[in-house]
Order: structure tokens, then C-alpha cells, then sequence
């Protein structure tokens, strides 16, 4: 039987027909050491804990189907080692974090961040053993309140990726971690998912951000040089509410300003969020990142709360699984809908519409990077290089165009969509702040001038 065959029932009351379950896809969603897609995952920086979360102890992490341990040793140095010791294989969240390095707690072998033997006080004084072994060990790094390591090979290691976001005035970034009990794709692919803005978020039972997002929007996806991006246009009277949101490959995505009502005159705010799903192995996932906390993505009805964000909790509704069962029913959010996708979303079974263009389209990026990796090529996107910022383009615009009639809005929200991309994506070629004011200024001048000097 090919298990990869979809399953469809054709008639009522028609179950006893389609009870087989087809395979995963496992080429997307099979991350283990050597599987195609985790090879590929492996060659860019990864965040695997928040900074928050090193103290006096180690800490054991699961990623990519690894068993490691994390730590910071007393002299503030930041070691990601495989958590069994090389000697016979004690755990090493029971180690001693020393000043220079850690201790496994069996025989007292020390290892140093980089895995050199330190010590192996038991052994004979001219013991050969710690000159010719390694404990396993992967290069971290820390930035933004966020552990990154990378665990690829080690002469392909790239730069880590300056994205312009991290660079923004008056911009707080605040960590946040969360755990999910399903593969990572289904995760990451709901990013480019904004139908489920609609639905999910809105009309399905009440507003969780604002009554905008239950418009729905004429969308495009576009492939960028990063990866790729939604362009959602909605009307909200006098005014369209344009939102681009970023896919970075491999798995990083941007979205805008959560609570954004679209109500107000704006050009060019930047990410809410810039988050990573990180396969801890390929049914559990981690989806880390920062929260961007500005005037421009800020809630004005006070709903961005910073102390709200951490390990298990984000500031906005139904990303986390620690809500009580029935409220999570009553309301179900992001993680009740990705998560009871199954543990592996079953590609098989689905039966994708026209709102899932974006779905597709991120499905096959995804898949030719792969592919790129496993034919011994490098990945093809935009990745970080030394001394570079990378721009990137999730962005939220209101802007002042009339209504049309039925037909010809639509045309006008689209237009107003690409040329928003235009400028952002296509002929902006600066890089950080001062491309925030120049990209601004030539949205702001999208509003059709003699309503907009007269509203204003
Ligand atoms: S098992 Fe770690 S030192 Fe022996
Ligand atoms: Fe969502």
C-alpha cells in the first residue's frame, strides 16, 4: 500500500473508508540527526533556551532529536555540550558548574565549553585519554535574552544573522519560550495561515485582538530573497489596514502589531514578534523568540505587557496549552489548533483551498532547501555575513484610500498591497534606521492626498 496515498471519504456517514492513516511527510518534518530535513535545519543558528534560564545549574534541552546540556559556567561563558559524558555516560544536568567549565558528577571528569578534557581526576597522572577525546560540544552564542547555538558542520558554521529588527529606537525585546507537543512544520506554517486570523482569532467565538482581523483580507504571497511574505489588505472605512508578515528561512517568522485595529493613520511599524520553532525532536517543538515591545506595535488599550513573557507564557491569547481544558474548548487558540493537527500533521489527508496558498508556497521553499542541502549545496536564502544587517519586511501601514464599489475596492486593496510591497521588498535597498524613516515617508504618501490633508 503507498501511505502516502490520500485517503478521501465520498459518501455520508463514510468513516469505514478512510480510517487508514497515511505516513507523515518526512521529508519536512523528520529533523533527527541525518534525516534531510534536519540536516538542513542544522545549518543555520538555532535559539535553544533563554539566557533567563542559566543559573547555578545545568540545564538539560532536547533539539533537533540531540540530548544536551546547557549551561553558564562561573566565568560566564556558555557551553552546549552532549549531555551524556564521554566516559561511561552519567548525565550531565547533574554536573557541577565550575569556573571553567563543568564537572560530571561520576568520576568527576571536567569538560570545558568547547568539550576539551579538563580533568579526569581519577585517572593516572600521564593518562593519554583527555589529549586524544572531545565531549561532544556545539558553538552558542547569546543575543537578544536567547541561547543560539549551531549544530551543524563545523566548517560550514555561518554568521549569525543581524536582522534590522534588532536594532529599532526605543524598542525593548523580551524573551519568550514555549513548549509544544507537535511538530514544528504545522507550527511554522500557520504563519503564512492568515485566513486563520479570520476565523480562529475572530469570528469563530470572540475578538482576540481586534474586530480588523475578522475582515477578510485579499491576500498575496510573495517568495523574498529571506523567504517569504503575506500582503493582507482590509478596509476599515476610509482607511486601508495593509500588514505584511516575514518568513525567514528556515523556521523564523515575523508578525506584526498583534492588537493592531487599523483604525489609525500608520506607515511602516515593525514586528510584535520575532520567533523561531525549533524542533526539540520531530513531534515536540520550541517556539522561542523575542517580543518587541515600542510605541509602534504597542497595544493602546494596554494589552502589551512585557512581564507577561517568559518561560511557558507570551502577553496574548492561546499560546500556550496552561490554560484550564474547557476554556481552551470555549476558546480554543494557536496552540489548541496546531497542536491537535496530530503530533505529525498528516499532509495526506488534507484538503487544501485557495486560502492555503500560502501553506503550499511555504511547504515548497522549505522543501528545496532541503533538497539544496542534501545535494551538497549551500541554502538559498538570505543569511547572515559579518558586519551586515539584514533587512527584513513584516511591517503594518494604514492608509487613507476610499471605497469603492464591491469589485473595484477589491482591485484597490490589492493595489495598495503591492505597492506597499513595492516599497518595502522591491526598491528599498537601505538598511536599518534610516531606511525606517525613508520607507515611512513613501507609505504615508500611498493615502490619497486631498482626503488625507483634509482629514487630518
Ligand atoms: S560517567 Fe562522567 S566521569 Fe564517569
Ligand atoms: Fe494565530
Amino acid at each position: 500500500m503507498d501511505r502516502q496515498k490520500k485517503e478521501t471519504v465520498r459518501e455520508p456517514y463514510g468513516l469505514y473508508h478512510g480510517r487508514r492513516l497515511p505516513q507523515e511527510d518526512a521529508e519536512l518534518t523528520h529533523v533527527g540527526p541525518e534525516t534531510p530535513c534536519g540536516e538542513y535545519m542544522r545549518r543555520f543558528w538555532q535559539p535553544v533556551a533563554m539566557t533567563s534560564e542559566l543559573g547555578e545549574l545545568p540545564v538539560a534541552v532536547r533539539i533537533l532529536g540531540e540530548d544536551l546540556v546547557v549551561f553558564r559556567d562561573k566565568s560566564g561563558r556558555v557551553g552546549l555540550l552532549d549531555r551524556h559524558c564521554c566516559h561511561r555516560g552519567t548525565s550531565l544536568e547533574y554536573g557541577i558548574v565550575e569556573d571553567r567549565g563543568i564537572r560530571c558528577c561520576y568520576h568527576s571528569w571536567k569538560f570545558d565549553v568547547d568539550g576539551t578534557i579538563l580533568e579526569t581526576p581519577g585517572e593516572p597522572a600521564d593518562s593519554k585519554i583527555k589529549d586524544k577525546t572531545f565531549q561532544g560540544a556545539y558553538p552558542a552564542l547569546e543575543f537578544g535574552g536567547l541561547v543560539f547555538a549551531y549544530m551543524g558542520p563545523p566548517a560550514l558554521k555561518p554568521a549569525f544573522p543581524t536582522y534590522d529588527v534588532f536594532d529599532q529606537p526605543d524598542n525593548r525585546m523580551v524573551p519568550y519560550s514555549l513548549t509544544y507537543p507537535c511538530n514544528w512544520l504545522q507550527i511554522f506554517e500557520n504563519a503564512m495561515d492568515p485566513a486563520h486570523g479570520v476565523f480562529l482569532h475572530t469570528r469563530v467565538n470572540f475578538e482576540h485582538f481586534s474586530p480588523a482581523w475578522g475582515e477578510l483580507p485579499v491576500t498575496e504571497f510573495r517568495e523574498t530573497p529571506l523567504g517569504m511574505i503575506y500582503i493582507t489588505s482590509r478596509r476599515i472605512d476610509d482607511l486601508v489596514w495593509v500588514r505584511m508578515n516575514d518568513i525567514m528561512l528556515p523556521n523564523v517568522v515575523q508578525a506584526g502589531a498583534i492588537w493592531e485595529a487599523g483604525t489609525r493613520r500608520k506607515a511602516f511599524t515593525r514586528a510584535g514578534l520575532t520567533r523561531w520553532t525549533v524542533p526539540i525532536d520531530d513531534t515536540h517543538s520550541l517556539v522561542i523568540g523575542v517580543r518587541h515591545f515600542n510605541d509602534g506595535v504597542n497595544d493602546p488599550e494596554g494589552r502589551s505587557i512585557e512581564a507577561e513573557c517568559g518561560k511557558e507564557k507570551v502577553d496574548f491569547l492561546g499560546q500556550t496549552g496552561e490554560r484550564p481544558y474547557e476554556e481552551r474548548q470555549r476558546v480554543p487558540g494557536d496552540f489548541d489548533a496546531q497542536v491537535s493537527q496530530r503530533p505529525i500533521a498528516l499532509h495526506a489527508l488534507e484538503h487544501l483551498g485557495t486560502t492555503d496558498r500560502g501553506v503550499s508556497m511555504l511547504r515548497r521553499i522549505v522543501r528545496k532547501g532541503i533538497r539544496a542541502v542534501a545535494d551538497g549545496q549551500e541554502p538559498d536564502c538570505v543569511r547572515g555575513a559579518p558586519g551586515t544587517v539584514i533587512s527584513t519586511n513584516c511591517q503594518d501601514s494604514v492608509v487613507r484610500v476610499p471605497a469603492r464599489t464591491e469589485r473595484d475596492d477589491e482591485i484597490a486593496l490589492r493595489d495598495v498591497g503591492r505597492a506597499i510591497a513595492r516599497i518595502v521588498v522591491d526598491e528599498d535597498n537601505g538598511v536599518g534606521r534610516e531606511r525606517l524613516h525613508r520607507v515611512a515617508e513613501r507609505i504615508a504618501a500611498l493615502s490619497e492626498p486631498a482626503v488625507a490633508s483634509a482629514a487630518e
